[in-house]
């Protein structure tokens, strides 16, 4: 018989642990980002929550406030430089400066209608959406967040929330593979270049996370169940060691740590987060 390993208690934080410190949060709207967004927030963090959904991000910052928070929410696309600068700035009008961001804005496909394919049947939409978003947008989104953290001359924290898929490869899904391998190379080459700067960046690494995100990706593959699949072989795992899809309060728990100064001596650091999934 094997002893099950529950999640973490969504209502775990630690008090003040963010105390003084201003935390930018891209895709704060959803999933992991508002799990982040939420927890900071009850750790004293003063919160911007940037989304390209404007409502969402309006509507998590004002549900934030409403149980004593103190948060904004931020429109911006963030494959738009400008959105990105913008974003910062009102981390800096609203708060007075950036000292923590976790950049979690991300995609698995292109769309409705372009899904994640096996590289020689995958659209252009697929390649260029999930690569544009997720690798140019989030250099986008870092460059900007780095540029204040700078000038600040205070050092800072950013978290790159990357995947499974940046450390090792997954069937039938190549743009988002390659997309995470280059948040994990960005967060290494970061790491190094602003060392000098006072400035730690390490990136986040889960498998399968409850979120609207896998919920879609969920969707799809029972589109996809009248093909034969593979019994085994080099793109079939039986699954994570810890044999359950990962909660949001489980991803927040290691993105919010990499964040804060308990994480001092981390940089450039490719945290798996995952059940052991990349164990194997
Ligand atoms: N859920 C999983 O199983 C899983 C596994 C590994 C990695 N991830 C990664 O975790 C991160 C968060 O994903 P999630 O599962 O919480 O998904 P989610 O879809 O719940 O949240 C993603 C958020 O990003 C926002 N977003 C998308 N494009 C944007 C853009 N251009 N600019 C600004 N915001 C944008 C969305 O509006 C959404 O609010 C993503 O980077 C994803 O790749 C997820």
């Amino acid at each position: 018989m094997s002893i099950a390993m529950p999640p973490v208690d969504p209502q775990t934080f630690v008090a003040r642990r963010f105390s003084g410190q201003v935390m930018l949060v891209t895709g704060g709207a959803s999933g992991m980002g508002l799990a982040c967004a939420t927890r900071a927030a009850r750790e004293d963090a003063s919160v911007v929550i940037c989304d390209v959904d404007a409502a969402a991000a309006a509507e998590a910052a004002a549900e934030l406030a409403a149980v004593g928070g103190r948060a904004v929410g931020i429109a911006a696309d963030i494959t738009r430089r400008d959105d990105c600068a913008r974003m910062v700035a009102a981390a800096v009008e609203a708060f007075g400066g950036l000292d923590v961001a976790i950049n979690a804005a991300g995609v698995m496909d292109g769309g409705d209608d372009a899904r994640p394919a096996p590289l020689h049947l995958a659209s252009d939409r697929y390649l260029e959406r999930t690569i544009g978003i997720n690798v140019m947008g989030t250099m986008f989104a870092c460059a900007a967040e780095l540029r204040q953290m700078v000038d600040q001359r205070r050092g800072g924290a950013i978290v790159n929330v990357g995947s499974t898929t940046g450390l090792t490869g997954s069937a039938g899904t190549p743009a988002y593979v390659a997309s995470k391998h280059a948040v994990n190379g960005l967060t290494r080459s970061i790491a190094i270049d602003y060392a000098p700067h006072g400035i730690r960046c390490n990136s986040a690494n889960m498998g399968a996370t409850e979120t609207p995100m896998l919920a879609r990706a969920m969707d799809m593959l029972s589109e996809r169940g009248d093909r034969p699949k593979p019994a085994a072989g080099p793109m079939v795992k039986p699954g994570p060691l810890i044999a359950r899809p990962s909660t949001i309060w489980e991803q927040a728990a290691v993105i919010l740590f990499l964040a804060s100064r308990e994480a001092s001596d981390m940089t450039g650091a490719l945290v798996a987060s995952d059940g052991g999934w990349t164990a194997y």
